[in-house]
């Protein structure tokens, strides 16, 4: 097994993406701390996996919180450390994505998506860093976005807070490789998840975007997972301050 033996917090693991790197990491024997506010969502995640780590000897915790309380933060931390006494891996996927023209982004939806995007993430690597540096290693998985890396219209804030965090993971990994931390980004294109429902019901709009897909699809949020666990892996040890696109060659072109 990939993660035999590994703690993983997963943030916002109780669905689209975060739930799929939960799937991934627990067939490969991680304990899995999911991470996000609607409880129901992170209880029926857990029941899911459980019967797979019951076999494999692992754990699924669930804690119920939001990333822009800092006491919530602490208490993640906290549980995860008390219960595991390890964090091995951090996968940073919590996110929000809204869209209004630049010129109508009012000061507090522009403060919403940095503090949950940006900020959020910010403050719980640096309270898993100081464990990390104390194991003598680590390995930082920071979900952004191909949004990170180019700019679409009406979504300003989306792209500069993903762009931030990109600039964040190279600069854990300048900081922190001597301590035997790794972190990466990947960058997804548009995956099918609870986050982009609504606009994938727009079927001509979707015609038209699909054709900036080389591979001739959208992206599944195993595509992403599979990456994330290849990344979580020791299989990438030598992999660190990487921006990955996942995203069927759209930034290729
Ligand atoms: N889907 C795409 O096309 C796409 C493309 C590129 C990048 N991404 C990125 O992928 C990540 C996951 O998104 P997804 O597509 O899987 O959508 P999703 O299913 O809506 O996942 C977003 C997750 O973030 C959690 N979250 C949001 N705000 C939070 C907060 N304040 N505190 C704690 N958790 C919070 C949500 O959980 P709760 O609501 O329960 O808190 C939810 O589980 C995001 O960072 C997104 O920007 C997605």
């Amino acid at each position: 097994m990939r993660l035999a033996n590994k703690t993983a917090i997963i943030t916002g693991g109780g669905s689209g993406i975060g739930q799929a790197c939960a799937r991934a990491f627990c067939r490969e024997g991680a304990n899995v701390v999911l991470f996000g506010r609607r409880k129901q969502k992170l209880e029926k995640t857990a029941h899911e996996l459980a019967e797979t780590s019951q076999k494999l000897g692992s754990r699924v915790l669930t804690i119920p919180g939001d990333m822009t309380r800092s006491e919530d933060l602490d208490r993640l931390v906290h549980e995860t450390r008390n219960t595991f006494h390890r964090i091995d891996i951090l996968v940073n996927n919590a996110g929000l994505f809204k869209g209004a023209p630049l010129h109508e982004i009012s000061d507090d939806q522009y403060d919403e998506m940095m503090n949950i995007n940006m900020k959020a993430v910010f403050q719980l690597t640096r309270r898993v860093l100081p464990v990390m540096m104390e194991q003598k290693g680590g390995n930082i998985i920071h979900i952004s976005s191909i949004l990170g890396i180019i700019a679409v219209p009406q979504v300003a804030a989306y792209n500069i807070s993903k762009g931030a965090l990109n600039q964040f993971s190279r600069s854990i990994a300048v900081e922190y490789g001597s301590y035997g931390i790794r972190s990466n980004s990947i960058c997804p294109g548009l995956i099918e998840t609870d986050m982009t429902a609504d606009l994938m019901k727009d079927e001509a709009l979707m015609q038209e975007w699909s054709k900036g897909y080389p591979i001739g699809r959208f992206g599944k949020p195993e595509d992403v997972a599979n990456t994330c666990l290849f990344l979580a892996s020791d299989e990438s040890s030598f992999i660190t301050g990487t921006v990955l696109p996942v995203d069927g060659g759209f930034t290729a072109q």
